[in-house]
């Protein structure tokens, strides 16, 4: 299933206008929200980490050459990149393209290899299994899916190796704890909180003084992320030198939420929050 973006309305209401501006996409996707911030004139540095996305990007950049330019790297490498920019937008977590399909092994809905990784390369979930121990496992599922009698799940896990996604979903007793575990083995795989902390590092240098950064989160641990580091930068002065009765570098932008119409078209949308700042000076 094509994926069908979160959120854009949101997103797009408080970019506000973009004609013309320079917006890092840090997780293209199936290039939904890069079309629309190139359909409203802004130019777009778009990065994914997954290969089967090259073709949808290689589309859109022949519809707008000179606009558009898509680096297949993880979005920690922001940090990479030259000059500055006037928005970076993260919608988190993976795509109904990775989902749906069972070969990528991240649904416990569908039978395939336990793999999860966006990338295609590295550690799959089942070597990742394989290679930690029980304690390391049993972290994994607390930290990342706050899975509750986390080490004597590890302990089940670990001694099946499961290789599939079904005989891992068939060793969780409790139906509850399925999509927890699957989550935090996915978030482990993908090294997905690491990403999303380095690559926020990033942010305040390379956005343009009135430059935004929004992000789209899925699930508690992510936004959690997110809403810190936001408030963080909104409440304490940017410059460490500065006496700290000068203002935060960074004002706040209204969180939102999906509306009832969203969710009901569009079901992934449910957990979503988009959270946003203004680099004023
Ligand atoms: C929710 S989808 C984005 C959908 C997109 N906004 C759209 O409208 O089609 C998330 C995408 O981010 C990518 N992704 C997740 N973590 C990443 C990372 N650390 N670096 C690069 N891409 C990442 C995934 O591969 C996936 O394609």
């Amino acid at each position: 299933m094509k994926h069908v973006p979160v959120l854009l309305n949101s997103v797009l209401r408080a970019l506000g206008d973009i004609d013309g501006a320079h917006i890092i996409d840090a997780t293209f996707g199936a290039g939904g929200y890069s079309r629309a911030f190139l359909d409203a004139g802004a130019y777009v540095t778009a990065f994914d980490r997954d290969p089967n996305v090259v073709a949808d990007a290689e589309q859109l950049s022949m519809t707008y050459p000179n606009k558009f330019k898509f680096i297949l790297r993880t979005f920690s490498h922001i940090s990479e990149l030259p000059g500055t920019y006037d928005a970076i937008v993260f919608d988190l977590g993976i795509s109904s393209m990775q989902i749906d399909i069972a070969e990528r092994g991240f649904s416990f809905r569908f039978n395939g290899p336990l793999d999860m990784r966006m990338s295609e390369s590295g550690v799959s979930a089942a070597e990742l299994i394989s290679n930690s121990s029980i304690d390391d496992l049993a972290r994994i599922l607390r930290d990342f899916g706050d899975v509750k009698k986390a080490t004597l799940l590890a302990r089940i896990i670990k001694d099946a190796h499961p290789q599939t996604t079904f005989e891992l979903r068939d060793l969780i007793h409790n139906p509850r704890d399925i999509a927890p575990v699957f989550q935090a083995l996915r978030i482990a795989v993908n090294n997905e909180m690491g990403e999303l902390t380095d690559a926020l590092n990033s942010v305040p240098k390379l956005l343009n003084i009135g430059g935004k950064c929004i992000c789209v989160t899925f699930q508690s641990i992510e936004d959690r992320i997110v809403k810190n580091t936001f408030r963080a930068w909104t409440t304490a002065p940017g410059d460490p030198r500065l006496p700290t009765t000068v203002l935060p570098q960074f004002t706040p932008i209204k969180t939102e939420t999906p509306t009832d119409p969203e969710i009901s078209e569009n079901s992934r949308a449910r957990s979503a929050h988009m959270r946003g700042v203004i680099k004023s000076y």
